[in-house]
C-alpha cells in the first residue's frame, strides 16, 4: 500500500520551493511553487504548508533559495525575518531560518535539516514503540503525520509505524478545530497508511476517555520549555486535563529543535492568535488561540529522537543540549 510518506510534502526543484498544498486536502493533492518572500510568508501564514518541523524546512529551503536571488546580505536578512515572523509559536522556524542564514553553503544547510527531519523521525518512531501496548485504544490531535514534518511524522508517525509493528490499535482522532487538522489531515494520512481510525469532534474527547478505554494519548508539539510547559494546538492543554482525571498517559513526541531551553517555563511562548473568520462569518466578536500551553506536570514523558524523557523535567531536558547532533549520529551508524 501506498503510504503518505510518499507524498511530496516540500521539495527544493532549484527554482522554486514546490510544496504540497494542504489547505486543499484531503480532496485535492495540488502542488503549488513558491518563489518569493511573498509567497513563503504567504504559505506559512495561511497554513499552506504547516506543522512545526515542516515550516522549519520550508522557511530553511526559502532562504536558500531568495539567497540565490537577494542582491545583497541585508536585504537577504530583512526577506529571512519576515518567513522567521510568518508564525510565532514554533520554534522550528526560526531555529531553521537562523541555521540557514548563518551556513555558508545555504542550499546544502536547508537539505540537512530537511534529511536530518526524516532520520529524527524514524528514531523517534522506533523510541516510542515501547509506549504502545500490543493492543491498544489511542488517541491523537491536530496532524503530526509526513506532511507536518517532511520526513515520517511525530507522533503520528508513530502512530502509523506501531502499526505497522504489528501493534492492534484502536486509533481516535480529534477533528480539531477550527481548521480540521485531525478531520482533514490525520484522518487522509491515516487512510493512506492503511490504518483504521475513527474521528471523533473535539468536544467528545473526555466522553471518548470515559467509555472508550483509552490506553495513551501522543500528540505533538510547537515549542517546549525547558520545565515541560508546552505549546500546542489549541485543545491539547483541555485533553492533558482530561487525560490525567482519567488517569490516562500523556506523551508528547517531538524532535530536539522544538525544545526552547532557554525558556525556563511556558509563560514566555508567544501563542499565536488567528483571525475571527476561521470562526465564524458573523462579525462576532471572537478569541482564537491557535495554540494552548500544557504545563509540563501533565505530560507523562516527552519521546523524542535520543529516548523517552521522564519527570523531573528541569533535569531530563537540559540534558538534550548535551547530546550528539543527529549528524553525528548518523555518521556514527553508517546512514
Ligand atoms: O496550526 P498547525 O496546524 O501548524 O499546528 C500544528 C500542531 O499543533 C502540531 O501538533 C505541531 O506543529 C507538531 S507537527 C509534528
Amino acid at each position: 500500500m501506498k503510504t503518505a510518506e510518499s507524498l511530496t510534502t516540500i521539495r527544493f526543484d532549484g527554482e522554486s520551493v514546490v510544496y504540497l498544498d494542504q489547505r486543499r486536502l484531503p480532496l485535492h493533492e495540488h502542488l503549488v511553487h513558491a518563489r518569493t518572500v511573498d509567497d513563503f510568508v504567504e504559505a506559512i501564514a495561511s497554513l499552506g504548508v504547516r506543522g512545526a518541523p515542516a515550516i522549519g524546512i520550508f522557511g530553511a529551503y526559502g532562504v536558500a533559495l531568495l539567497a540565490q536571488q537577494a542582491s545583497n546580505e541585508e536585504r537577504l536578512r530583512q526577506d529571512a525575518a519576515r518567513i522567521r515572523a510568518a508564525r510565532p509559536t514554533a520554534v522550528n522556524l526560526g531555529w531553521a531560518v537562523d541555521r540557514v542564514l548563518a551556513a555558508p553553503d545555504k542550499l546544502a544547510e536547508a537539505r540537512a535539516i530537511h534529511h536530518e527531519q526524516i532520520e529524527v523521525d524514524r528514531r523517534l518512531a522506533h523510541t516510542a514503540l515501547e509506549l504502545f501496548p500490543r493492543d491498544a485504544a489511542v488517541f491523537t490531535h491536530c496532524n503530526t503525520g509526513p506532511i507536518a514534518t517532511g520526513g515520517g511524522g511525530t507522533a503520528l508517525g508513530a502512530i502509523i509505524h506501531a502499526a505497522a509493528a504489528g501493534r492492534r490499535l484502536r486509533v481516535f482522532v480529534g477533528e480539531t478545530r477550527p481548521l480540521l487538522q485531525g478531520a482533514r489531515l490525520t484522518m487522509f494520512e491515516l487512510r493512506r497508511a492503511g490504518v483504521e481510525a475513527t474521528l471523533v469532534v473535539d468536544s467528545a474527547a473526555a466522553a471518548v476517555m470515559q467509555q472508550k478505554k483509552i490506553d495513551l494519548i501522543i500528540v505533538g508539539a510547537d515549542r517546549i520549555a525547558r520545565n515541560g510547559d508546552t505549546a500546542n494546538k489549541i485543545g491539547t492543554y483541555g485533553l492533558a486535563i482530561a487525560a490525567a482525571h482519567h488517569r490516562i498517559p500523556f506523551y508528547v513526541a517531538a524532535p530536539r529543535s522544538s525544545f526552547d531551553l532557554a525558556l525556563a517555563d511556558g509563560r514566555a511562548i508567544p501563542i499565536e492568535e488567528r483571525s475571527a473568520e476561521e470562526v465564524t462569518a458573523s462579525g462576532a466578536n471572537v478569541y482564537n488561540p491557535a495554540f494552548d500551553i500544557t504545563p509540563g506536570h501533565l505530560i507523562t514523558a516527552f519521546v523524542t529522537e535520543y529516548g523517552v524523557l521522564r519527570p523531573p523535567y528541569a533535569e531530563s531536558l537540559p540534558e538534550l543540549v548535551t547530546c550528539p547532533s543527529i549528524t553525528v549520529l548518523m555518521a556514527a551508524a553508517g546512514t
